[in-house]
């Protein structure tokens, strides 16, 4: 071929280009044209195999609806009562988390003023939680504390700095060197009742957990199972304000009155953490609880979710130490910034600003008396559907147990199982396959847990068989008085349903997974 033919090949070549370029912007100002449904996008979509990002984009309308498809297919939030994640929101507070999550908190330097605020929360919660003041606080303007992505990050950071604080007394016992004491395995004490972050705790850090089994009685830790768990490898112990089973409150302050006890007779220096994940901002409105927080001597930190019952939005976290000498000093990693240092405590070191802005937003739109009154109502809430269950006879008996701790002293949470002595032929995992059928979500499980080390099932309580099953309901502040009715009906409904067509009468009959690792939240 001649050049000539060359490039008048090349010419039709970049026009065929040109044609199909303009072609496909043609259809999509066609497809715009229309509304997502009547677009080849809505027809032709699929997300099942997708592995790769899509060559070509989509108009904006496009891209949100498809996510809104992939939403909908999940429970509704506000009908979820087995997560205690709050998803109640004013539309002030939705401009507020946009505001936060183009600021990166890490970057003090640039987000000074964001960082304060974040300094203010942790200052709020500490005196929510009856901290002293460090004696560095003047110096540093705040409290030993930080906002965390959640519960998890803060019982980490917790725990961490539990290990460094123990393997600087241990080595100093034994006269061990720094690297002779790192081939000492630590432990610590915790009921079998801990929620999943601890696993990740016993995992990532290597510490042997040494779990004091429950009773169904109480789901609660006892101050003499912690005396005869304790040694000088014991690193701390948890006491859980609110666990996720059933909202029961460890006795803090028996175990406090044990741990000071045991340090004194065998001259250990063994301290508590509080994981106040749901009871954080519970507790301190139950005027009727025995101390719980640092009013008591041995507690040297305590955790919460700002995004459970702190109201805040997901991705909120607190952990507060009593001081940083000794305790979060381990964990700090100083960081400068425009006119200063500062300490960074996360494990990560980006993150929005998003969790701090929203529960800032909280303290100040509910204040004191606000919280008081989300509490109040909560548990009102919860008496009312535990009231409800109460009133359900079958063959003249009750129909269910009732196993939280009743209407004060504990979270508002309701949970129960299905009165053993009836005998049923379903358990409470079917019955929440069977409410499922009206929408709602309430989380059936077995009474058992997963060992995090050996990955060995064993029973949640020393008293009840593992296969035994419960349920639990999340009163959360949507859940009004109106829905606690619906759900009741729907309970109700539930069980007329079961005990006409047994388990085949539920569209997901098909069993829930062999044992629960407690990871619900
Ligand atoms: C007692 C307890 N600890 C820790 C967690 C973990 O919380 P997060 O999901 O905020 O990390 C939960 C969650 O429910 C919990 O109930």
């Amino acid at each position: 071929m001649n050049s000539g033919t060359d490039s008048a090949a090349a010419s039709l070549n970049a026009a065929q280009q040109r044609i199909e370029k303009l072609e496909s912007e043609v259809e999509e100002l066609r497809e715009n044209r229309y509304h997502y449904y009547a677009s080849h996008y809505a027809s032709d979509e699929t997300l099942s195999g997708n592995k790769c990002i899509p060559d070509h984009g989509r108009p904006p309308r496009f891209t949100w609806r498809l996510i809104q498809d992939v939403h909908e297919l999940d429970f509704q939030e506000k009908l979820n009562t087995s997560s205690y994640v709050n998803v109640t929101f004013e539309p002030e507070e939705d401009e507020v988390a946009k505001l936060g999550y183009r600021i990166n908190l890490a970057d003090q330097t640039v987000y000074p003023s964001s960082f304060k605020l974040h300094d203010t929360c942790v200052n709020m919660v500490a005196n929510l939680w009856n901290c002293p003041e460090p004696e560095d606080f003047d110096e540093k303007g705040v409290q030993a504390g930080a906002q965390t992505v959640g519960s998890t990050e803060a019982c980490l950071l917790a725990g961490l700095c539990l290990k460094f604080r123990w393997r600087k007394w241990y080595a100093a016992q034994h006269g061990l060197s720094e690297d002779e004491v790192l081939g000492v395995r630590p432990n610590m004490i915790i009921s079998s009742c801990f929620q999943c972050a601890w696993e990740k705790l016993f995992k990532y850090m290597d510490i042997e957990p040494r779990i004091t089994q429950t009773t169904v009685r109480s789901f609660a830790i006892s101050a003499e199972a912690v005396c005869e768990l304790v040694d000088d490898r014991t690193i701390g112990v948890v006491c859980i304000m609110g666990n996720h089973y059933g909202g029961q409150y460890d006795p803090v302050h028996e175990v406090d009155a044990a741990v000071t006890a045991v340090n004194k007779e065998r001259n250990l220096q063994v301290g508590i953490h509080v994981d106040a994940a749901s009871g954080g901002f519970i507790a301190p409105f139950q005027t009727d609880l025995p101390p719980w927080d640092f009013r008591l001597a041995n507690v040297l930190s305590i955790s919460a979710s700002g995004h459970k019952f702190g109201e805040s939005v997901c991705g909120t976290g607190w952990v507060i130490w009593r001081q940083r000498n000794n305790l979060s000093e381990h964990v700090a990693v100083s960081v400068s910034y425009l006119g200063g240092t500062g300490e960074s405590y996360t494990l990560n070191f980006s993150r929005p600003a998003t969790g701090v802005y929203v529960q800032f937003y909280k303290f100040m739109r509910l204040g004191l008396e606000g919280y008081a009154a989300l509490e109040a109502g909560m548990m009102g809430v919860a008496r009312y559907i535990r009231d409800g269950l109460k009133h359900m006879t079958l063959h003249g008996m009750p129909t269910f147990q009732i196993l939280d701790d009743g209407d004060t002293k504990s979270l508002p949470v309701v949970a129960a199982r299905l009165n053993p002595q009836q005998k049923l032929p379903f358990n409470d995992i079917d019955l929440q396959h069977a409410i499922a059928e009206d929408h709602w979500y309430v989380s059936g499980y077995r009474m058992s847990m997963t060992h995090p080390i050996t990955d060995k099932k064993q029973p949640l309580f020393f008293d009840e068989d593992e296969a035994g099953t419960m349920f639990r309901v999340v009163v959360k502040s949507n859940l009004t008085r109106y829905l606690a009715d619906d759900l009741l009906r729907a309970i109700r409904r539930a069980l007329e349903v079961l005990l006409e067509h047994g388990q085949a009468g539920t569209r997901r009959s098909r069993p829930k997974r062999a044992h629960h690792r407690g990871h619900v939240c």
